[in-house]
């Protein structure tokens, strides 16, 4: 029997999450929630959700991993048999999500390449990430390269490839993340959009904020999609596993913040304080960012180094997605790691085609109103990822009971934060996913 494969410390196996959970949701979507849901409102409720509610689940996931050693399908049938089906759902999300995280991945590549071909002028002609994504071949190419660097590092396994590339890549993210939001905030004008950013403006607190927050924050710390699981069946038992999610919480949430503080002032100064043009939502980040960059002293750089930053983030989480896929078929199927990232890659690059020419040739094919990418989107973060967590509070709330996550959490350290916890799972996120689900089938956010 092979050794199982595992991070070699704490740092390791933080770094690799984190990795994980800073992605595009960080950079591209939460600037532009915060400024559409009441700036410093927004943050607030975020951070309260993050520290109590993402907490929860996060802590949650990583002892189910660590506990039963296993991938989602194996981890949820060993806690409870009657509960395997759950791990199916769990498994189908990654599976869901990784081919067109690809698609967007790709998007990234071709914009850090006009960046380096020096032909960041002409991304802000109108129309021009438009024609680029309904274009057949481009973004093909472009999918095809970004998904190829992600199964290159999964190959390489998880301590030699993951965690290897997390440890390299996470730092140089924090640096660049500070040093360009250093930077936006010297722009003239922008400190007016920092007060817009984050001065809690509370007239705007609605239920909808609320139900905003917990959206984002769902997705951002790659919750109820087995990730978690898999990581954690990765993570040495002798490791502080409350403090490791303190950790990558704060990581979480600083990435995020400090890219709202990149984002929103700069595109503030340049558009005159239009508080429309932060809301543009999917094409702020290939849109307007590259006309502000344009319009700035130093632009290309910035935009250079913007883009590089992610790339580094949206690369960091596909391999955490492509490394759970792998995990579940190899725990359930055992075949070897090579065979499987080859046919892991070569699945996801055909499931990626038609989501990426859903805005091209095939944008006439509509799913209950939406495109292909974005219909799998809906799925996995409005339908799938709200029941997995909610079955998983249920299951480990009043069948397994509260106490088989806490003592493994203690088989380190004692749990600081074991009363919240037991409060949080058994009630708070059973409302909180039934209140997501709702909102999501009736179509309020
Ligand atoms: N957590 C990632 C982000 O914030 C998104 C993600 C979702 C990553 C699903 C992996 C899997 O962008």
């Amino acid at each position: 029997m092979e050794k199982k494969a595992g991070f070699s410390n704490r740092l390791g196996f933080v770094l690799a999450a984190a990795g994980s959970a800073v992605g595009l949701g960080n950079i591209w979507r939460f600037p532009y929630l915060a400024a559409k849901y009441g700036g410093g409102i927004f943050l607030l409720i975020y951070l309260i959700l993050t520290v109590t509610f993402g907490f929860t689940l996060m802590i949650t996931e990583i002892a189910i991993g660590r506990k039963t050693g296993k991938s989602c399908i194996q981890a949820y049938s060993d806690l409870n048999k009657r509960f395997s089906f759950l791990g199916y759902i769990a498994a189908l999300v990654p599976m869901i999500i990784f081919p067109y995280y690809c698609v967007i991945g790709g998007w990234v590549v071709k914009f850090l390449g006009v960046y380096i071909s020096n032909q960041a002028h002409k991304a802000t002609t109108e129309g021009y990430f438009g024609s680029f994504i309904s274009s057949t071949s481009g973004p093909i190419i472009c999918l095809a390269i970004f998904l190829f660097l992600t199964a290159f590092v999964v190959l390489l396994g998880v301590e030699k490839g993951v965690e290897r590339v997390s440890k390299f890549l996470m730092p140089i993210l924090v640096v660049m993340s500070l040093g360009t939001a250093i930077y936006s905030l010297t722009i003239d004008g922008a400190i007016d959009g920092l007060i817009y950013y984050i001065k809690p403006n509370f007239s705007e607190f609605s239920i909808k904020t609320v139900v905003a927050a917990m959206g984002q924050l769902f997705y951002s710390m790659s919750l109820a999609m087995g990730i978690m699981i898999t990581y954690g069946s990765y993570m040495k038992k002798s490791d502080n596993l409350e403090k490791s999610v303190r950790n990558i919480e704060i990581f979480d949430t600083s990435i995020a913040f400090l890219s709202g503080l990149m984002i929103v002032p700069a595109v503030f100064a340049f558009s005159g304080g239009d508080k429309d043009a932060l809301q543009k939502g999917p094409t702020l980040m290939f849109e307007t960012l590259p006309q502000v960059f344009d319009k700035m002293k130093g632009g290309h750089i910035f935009g250079l180094v913007f883009f590089l930053l992610v790339l580094f983030a949206a690369l960091t989480s596909a391999i955490s997605l492509m490394e759970t896929i792998v995990s579940i078929i190899y725990d359930k199927f055992g075949f070897g790691r090579k065979k499987i990232c080859i046919a892991v890659m070569i699945l996801s690059f055909i499931i990626a085609i038609p989501s990426s020419l859903g805005f091209g040739v095939l944008s006439h094919i509509t799913i209950i109103g939406y495109s292909i990418l974005d219909f799998f989107d809906f799925i996995s973060n409005n339908i799938l990822m709200p029941i997995v967590a909610l079955l998983t509070a249920v299951l480990v709330g009043f069948i397994v009971k509260p106490k088989t996550i806490c003592d493994e959490v203690e088989s380190s350290e004692s749990f600081k934060s074991r009363k919240m916890y037991i409060v949080i799972i058994k009630y708070i996120v059973p409302v909180c996913m039934i209140v997501i689900l709702v909102s999501s089938l009736v179509g309020y956010v």
